[in-house]
């Protein structure tokens, strides 16, 4: 094995893992979870768990992963708790049944980039989703974005993965707050904003069950939290490296740029629907697909161009995403049975691929595999990191916390405090919500 690397800048780290970070989950889900579970009573809930349950837990696979210095599956051998092995493999399969139907959606990014350009969903643009979201041409998309992913993890462009995640925050933001003006100027956008904004405590306390539970989970798939990513980025961090100032930057960018997509699909939707309609007529997965393509038909020829670059960057974020996820198995497996980087990397998406047809042929499915890896896989997985962080490692962890921090102590004591009561309660109670939230 070749001597490990770290990051040569903490700029690195950041863009990394905010690249993993800032994806589909922000962009595409945050604003449809919102129109499907309540409006703002989610946006409240989902602000709460990632400032007060996903920094705490953020942090706790940042100190795994530094304190481990090795990939996530290993981690817990070499912190003298292999029992705990377990949570990293567990990460692992999360982190990969999620893999197979992120990349279904990612092809449709693909679609409309092409869309965009020729004007194909310029005349009827639910109906264009309706066509492409689901059949042999979302499964054709659905294996280009899985070949992608594998080469750049295979063939390592990471210098180019590197350049594009720095333009890509910024090009987002950008995009985001412009289509967020346009859609603020359009007549019947003002009822969206107290929508989305102005929590109704009255739905929440009535739906707390699934609001809860969904919402908090957002915050983790979105922080990509409980798939090994976090630590396995985390495992190539040098020791002057503040983790609070890391964790929180993440955290808020990440934050930012989901609020932003909602304050752009959700008062589109309202301009083009007076308000968010069901799923079936583009106020669920297509949400972000039908309410944007609404606006770059409605610029016509500009429309096109802006169109493809707008889907263009959010296929960049997806990108950034997807191979963090692949990427945490194949440096296992390369690392542990000797075979090679292509090879490992091609046969996890082809495997992956076969799995995420099924996503691919049916959104119903997609759905699906959905809720599975939002009510049970994710707080599962997160709420093991928990315990171990909190419970088994926490005085170390303690250590890990405070290098490089300012001031950390104070913090530290706190952020263990924090990770061994409320956050294993939120955490639990969230899995418990999930898992009777789908039999019921
Ligand atoms: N955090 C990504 C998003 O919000 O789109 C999704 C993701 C990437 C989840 C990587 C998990 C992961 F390991
Ligand atoms: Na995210």
């Amino acid at each position: 094995m070749t001597e490990r690397e770290t990051w040569a800048t903490r700029l690195g780290f950041i863009l990394a893992a905010v690249g993993s970070a800032v994806g589909l989950g922000n962009i595409w889900q945050f604003p449809f979870k919102t129109g499907t579970n309540g409006g703002a009573a989610f946006v409240f809930v989902y602000l709460l768990a990632a400032l007060l349950i996903g920094l705490p837990a953020i942090l706790g696979e940042f100190v795994v992963g530094r304190r481990a210095n090795i990939n996530a599956v290993e981690a817990f051998e070499r912190l003298k708790h292999p029992a705990w092995t377990v949570v990293g493999a567990l990460g692992l399969l999360t982190g990969l049944w999620i893999l197979s139907y992120y990349s279904v959606v990612g092809g449709w990014v693909i679609r409309y980039i092409f869309g965009s350009a020729t004007g194909a969903y310029f005349g009827d643009a639910a109906g264009y989703f309706a066509s492409v979201s689901a059949g042999w041409e979302a499964i054709g998309l659905h294996a280009v974005f899985m070949a992608v992913t594998a080469g750049i993890v295979a063939f390592g462009v990471e210098d180019g993965i590197e350049k594009a995640t720095k333009l890509m925050v910024p090009s987002i933001v950008v995009m985001l707050v412009g289509l967020a003006i346009y859609a603020f100027t359009l007549d019947g956008s003002t009822a969206a904003y107290s929508y989305y904004l102005s929590p109704d405590f009255e739905y929440l306390a009535n739906n707390l069950g699934s609001v809860v539970p969904f919402a908090v989970s957002q915050a983790f798939f979105s922080l990509s939290l409980g798939m090994g990513a976090m630590i396995t980025y985390a495992s190539y961090l040098g020791d002057d490296d503040s983790l609070p100032a890391d964790g929180s930057l993440v955290v808020v960018l990440n934050t930012a740029v989901g609020l932003l997509a909602g304050l752009v699909v959700i008062p589109l939707l309202f301009v083009q629907f007076g308000g968010v309609p069901d799923a079936a007529a583009g106020g669920g997965a297509g949400a972000l697909f039908v309410s944007v393509a609404q606006v770059f038909a409605d610029l016509g020829t500009a429309g096109q161009a802006l169109g493809a670059v707008f889907f263009a960057v959010v296929l960049i974020a997806a990108l950034s995403s997807a191979i963090s996820l692949l990427e945490v198995v194949t440096s296992y497996v390369v690392d542990n049975y000797g075979y090679s980087r292509p090879a490992t990397a091609f046969g996890f998406a082809g495997s992956l691929f076969v799995l995420g047809t099924l996503a691919a042929w049916n959104t119903a499915w997609l759905t699906w595999f959905d809720t599975l890896a939002y009510s049970v896989l994710l707080p599962l997985s997160v709420l093991l990191g928990v315990v171990f962080v909190g419970w088994v490692y926490g005085p170390q962890a303690v250590d890990e916390i405070k290098k490089g921090t300012s001031g950390g102590e104070t913090f530290a004591t706190a952020w263990l405090w924090s990770i061994r009561t409320y956050v294993l309660v939120g955490v639990f109670v969230t899995l418990y919500l999930g898992v009777t939230d789908i039999y019921a």
